[in-house]
This record gives C-alpha cells, structure tokens and sequence, in this order.
C-alpha cells in the first residue's frame, strides 16, 4: 500500500493524529527537516518505524513534545536547560536529560539508556499534530537509513512510500538542518551534535559556555556521542540453552526457558521488548545466554546491539 500525501489541514492533523494512536507512521514536517513520526510509547510501534528507515543498528531517538509541562513529565530538567528550552522552543534545540520518574518514551525509543532527547518542534503542522495526538512523538529523519535527510514530502515519498501509512505535506522545510543537541547530563553542558541553531545562540540563552563532550565518553563521529546501554553482565550470544547461573534469552516457539523475546518468532515484537529484558535479566545476573536470533529484517539491529553489549563496549 503506497502511504497517502495530505496538505496541512484540521482533517489530516486529526487523521494523522488517529494513524499514530494506533501505532502507525506518519511523515510530517517541521522547521528543521521532515520526520517520520510515531507513538513514543509504544515499542512496537518504534520497532516498526525502525524497520521503515532500515536502520541496522538502534539508535536513541528524539521524543518531540508539544508543550513544556509534557517534556517536564519525560525528563528531569536541570535549571540551566529549562532556560535553554524557555528561550529557543519552539525550534530547532534538542535536550539530552535524565529520563522523568513518569516519563512514557519507551526503552527502544531511548535505546535502553535512562536518558532521553527531548525537542519541541517551531513548525506549525508539527505542533498542531503534536496537540492532537497529546503525547510525545519520536520522530527521526523521514529517509531511508543512508540516505540524506528530506526537506519536501516528495522526498519522504521517493524513500518509504511503499512502508508508511500518510505524508503531511507542508511545503519546504525552511530550515533543512538538524537540530543542534546539547547534553545537560554532565558538570557542564555539552554540545552533542552540531545543529540549526548556532552555538553562540544557544550559549547566549542559557549564560554559560558548550563544552565539547568529555573524551571519556566514547565519541565515535565528530559531533556525535556513543549513546548506548552497555549492560553490566557478560553475554553469551547463539547459546542453545543458558548453562547453570545464567539468566537466559530466548526467541521463538520451543521450550519456555528464561525470558522469550517472542514466542511466535516476531521480530517487531522481540525488537521492541530487547532492551526491557536486557536490563531485567542485568540486574538479576552476571551472566546472561541469548538464544540465536534470525539475521534478517530487525534481526540485524538486534545482533547489531547484542554484539555490542557481547564486547562491553
Ligand atoms: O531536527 C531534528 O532533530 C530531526 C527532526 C525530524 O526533528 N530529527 C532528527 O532525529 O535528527 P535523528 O533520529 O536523525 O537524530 C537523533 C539524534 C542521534 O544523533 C542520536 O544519537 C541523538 O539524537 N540522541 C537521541 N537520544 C539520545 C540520548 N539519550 N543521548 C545522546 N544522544 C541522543
Ligand atoms: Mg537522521
């Protein structure tokens, strides 16, 4: 089914709006570029999405919101990013935060991590489908993984056509750069990935210096930080059966044997319970065996992290 292409109107935010509380995807525009968008509560749904983008590997997203007190709900804001958010949202700057005792983005949706990237979007389709769907959104890129990042509906339709459900064409994006994202998670706040608003605007708002990130961090791009959940235990990765001691990760239909990412052998399903097992059985184990898991489709974004996790990286 070739997703359907709206213009921005009342009907096609409240159809937008309806598609993504049943966990469809829906391409919208906002200032920056056009993101495809989907329920940030619900890791079916992220799982889906990441496979519409043919993402190999999970990276967190960016859980866009509508106002200030629902991004106070997902994350915990120091004083220095609710000023950064009070000055320059909406628009084009993205927090890096703890994640709020209340806060719903889902654990695929943050990649595992307890912390969350948070935006609220200036572009008024973005914001008005934003307000109609009444929660928070992640929305990456509306490309193919590999591919650049769109700035008009016809390139969202040229990539995911064919695995999306509706296009909200907005015209051109006007600014067509990403967002800049700054972490407050350190003893300074740090500039995460280079962006639409320029450094000295951000600094300007919130009275203080961007540091770069720490080394210790593990930058593996410039701009870009190495933003995953490692977990504490060793894994064991093709184990037929978890030997004495070991917590145990299984997929597919066989004996019930420690926790089944899915029984019916679903890849959607066990993408988006991966990481909320990952971190039970972590804290339950030193050692944790998983079952082998098809290397096709989300398969490979699970190996992509299961490998990871393997290496302790
Ligand atoms: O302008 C934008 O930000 C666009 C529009 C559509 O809003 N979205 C976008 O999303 O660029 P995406 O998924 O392409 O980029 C998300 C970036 C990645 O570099 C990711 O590593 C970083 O956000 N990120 C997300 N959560 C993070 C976290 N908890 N810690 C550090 N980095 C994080
Ligand atoms: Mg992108």
């Amino acid at each position: 089914m070739t997703a359907a292409i709206m213009p921005v109107l009342p009907e096609s935010i409240a159809l937008a709006a309806d598609i993504l509380s049943n966990g469809g995807l829906v391409a919208v525009p906002t200032e920056t570029v056009y993101g495809l968008a989907c329920d940030a509560r619900n890791g079916e749904a992220v799982a889906r999405l990441y496979a519409a983008k043919g993402r190999p590997a999970f990276n967190p997203l960016i859980a866009h919101v509508a106002t200030i007190a629902i991004a106070e709900r997902e994350a915990r804001f120091t004083p220095l990013a609710r000023k950064a958010a009070e000055a320059l949202w909406p628009g084009p700057l993205t927090l890096v935060l703890p994640t709020g005792p209340e806060g719903t983005v889902c654990d695929l949706a943050r990649a595992g991590l307890s912390t969350v990237a948070i935006r609220m979007p200036a572009h008024p389709a973005a914001l008005a489908l934003l307000k109609a769907f009444g929660g928070p959104l992640v929305a990456p890129s509306a490309n193919r993984s590999g591919h650049v990042s769109p700035t008009r509906a016809e390139h969202v339709m040229d990539d995911l056509s064919e695995v999306i459900d509706l296009v909200i064409d907005g015209g051109p994006c006007l600014v067509g750069i990403e967002s800049s994202i700054v972490s407050f998670l350190g003893d300074a706040p740090s500039l995460l990935r280079s962006g639409a608003y320029d450094v000295s605007t951000i600094e300007d708002a919130i009275g203080q210096r961007l540091v770069s990130p720490p080394a210790s961090s593990d930058v593996t791009a410039p701009g870009q930080l190495r933003a995953h959940y490692a977990p504490r235990a060793r894994l064991r990765l093709d184990a037929a059966a978890p030997e004495p001691g070991e917590g145990f990760i299984s997929f597919g239909p066989g004996p019930a044997s420690g926790i089944n990412l899915s029984p019916s052998g679903d890849l959607t399903e066990a993408a988006s319970r991966l990481f909320a097992t990952l971190r039970a059985l972590d804290s339950r184990y030193d050692r944790i065996a998983v079952a082998p898991i098809p290397e096709f489709g989300l398969g490979l974004a699970i190996n992509d992290r299961l490998r990871r996790a393997a290496h302790r990286d």
